[in-house]
C-alpha cells in the first residue's frame, strides 16, 4: 500500500491489516519503524478531528511533522501544484496527508508528478474519507466484534456525505445491512451499495445495530435549507433512540451540530460516549494506516 486514497480500493485483508496494527498500537505491543520519515499535512479545507490525530499519530510514530499552509505558500504566488508536490518530494517529504474539495485531487496530482509520492487521503471533495471509516470499523469492531449481519443506518446528508461512501464501501465488503435515512434532497443519485433508503427515521433505525448520524454540510449545499423540517422530520432524541434502536452503538464523525441531527441531551448522555471514542481510535487507525504506508506496506 503506498497510497491510501480510497476504500474501494481495498482489500478486505489490507483493512483488516490496518485495524489490527492500529489494536497493535493501541494496546501498546507496537512500537514504530518509521521514526525519522516526514510528513506534510495538507489541509485546504478545516478540520479538527482528522488533522489533530494525524498530528499526533505522526508524532506518536516519531516522524517529523510539517504543516502545509496554502496561503503562505507559493501556491499563492501561482506556482503550480505539481511543482509544489516535486519540490516537497526533493525537500525530503515521505508523505503527503491532505484535505480538500477537490474531488479526486491525489489521482490528479498523481498523473502530473515527475516521482510516485505517498499519499493520504484525509478527505476529498464528496468522494472518500478513507481514514475516517477505518476508524468507524475499528470502533465498531471493538464493540460488537463483527459487522457481519449488522445492521448499520446512517441519517442525513448522505449526498454530500464522504463519509457515508467510505463507511457504505467499507461495511459492505465485511457484510453488514445497509440501512440510510434521507429526505429526497440528500439521497444521492446514483449508489454503488446495496443501501435500503427510508424517509422515516424511526422505520429506518428500528431494530439497527450501528446508528450513525451525519452533520448537514450547508456549505456544500447550493439552495436553501429549511433546519426547521429537517428537524422536525430527521433528529434524532433519546426518546426515539431507546423505542426504536435500544441497543444501538450510536456513532458520529464530527463535528456534530448540536440541536440539529442530534439533541444535546443524547449527545452528552452515556450514549454519546461512543464518539469521544471514535475520535479516540482515530489516532491509532492514522498511527497503522502512516506505519504501513511508510514501509510499503510491509509492516
Ligand atoms: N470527522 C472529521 O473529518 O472531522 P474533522 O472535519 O474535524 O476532521
Amino acid at each position: 500500500m503506498k497510497n491510501l486514497i480510497d476504500i474501494k480500493r481495498l482489500e478486505k485483508s489490507e483493512i483488516e491489516r490496518i485495524v489490527e496494527l492500529a489494536q497493535e498500537f493501541k494496546t501498546g505491543v507496537r512500537q514504530s519503524s518509521v521514526a525519522g520519515k516526514t510528513a506534510c499535512l495538507m489541509f485546504f479545507e478545516n478540520s479538527t478531528r482528522t488533522k489533530i490525530s494525524f498530528d499526533l499519530a505522526s508524532q506518536r510514530l516519531g516522524m517529523n511533522v510539517i504543516h502545509f499552509d496554502g496561503a503562505s505558500s507559493s501556491l499563492s504566488k501561482g506556482e503550480s501544484r505539481k511543482d509544489t508536490f516535486d519540490n516537497l518530494k526533493a525537500i525530503g517529504i515521505d508523505t503527503v496527508i491532505v484535505r480538500t474539495k477537490e474531488d479526486g485531487f491525489i489521482d490528479n496530482s498523481l498523473k502530473e508528478l515527475a516521482a510516485p509520492f505517498s499519499f493520504v487521503n484525509a478527505g476529498d471533495g464528496v468522494t472518500a474519507h478513507p481514514t475516517q471509516a477505518l476508524l468507524d470499523y475499528f470502533t465498531m469492531r471493538e464493540k460488537l466484534g463483527t459487522v457481519a449481519g449488522k445492521k448499520v443506518c446512517i441519517i442525513g446528508d448522505i449526498a454530500h456525505s464522504r463519509v457515508a461512501k467510505s463507511n457504505f464501501a467499507l461495511l459492505s465488503k465485511f457484510g453488514a445491512r445497509l440501512h440510510a435515512v434521507a429526505p429526497s434532497y440528500f439521497k444521492p443519485a446514483k449508489t454503488d451499495f446495496p443501501v435500503h433508503y427510508h424517509d422515516s427515521l424511526e422505520e429506518g433505525i428500528k431494530g439497527a445495530d450501528v446508528v450513525m448520524l451525519l452533520r448537514v454540510q450547508k456549505e456544500r449545499l447550493e439552495g436553501a435549507f429549511n433546519s426547521e423540517n429537517y428537524i422536525k422530520k430527521y433528529q434524532l432524541n433519546s426518546e426515539i433512540l431507546n423505542e426504536y434502536a435500544p441497543n444501538a452503538l450510536l456513532m458520529h464523525p464530527g463535528p456534530v451540530n448540536r440541536g440539529v441531527e442530534i439533541t444535546s441531551e443524547l449527545l452528552d448522555g452515556e450514549k454519546g460516549k461512543t464518539i469521544l471514542e471514535q475520535a479516540h481510535n482515530g489516532v491509532f487507525v492514522r498511527m497503522a494506516v502512516l506505519e504501513i504506508i511508510n514501509t510499503e506496506g510491509k509492516a
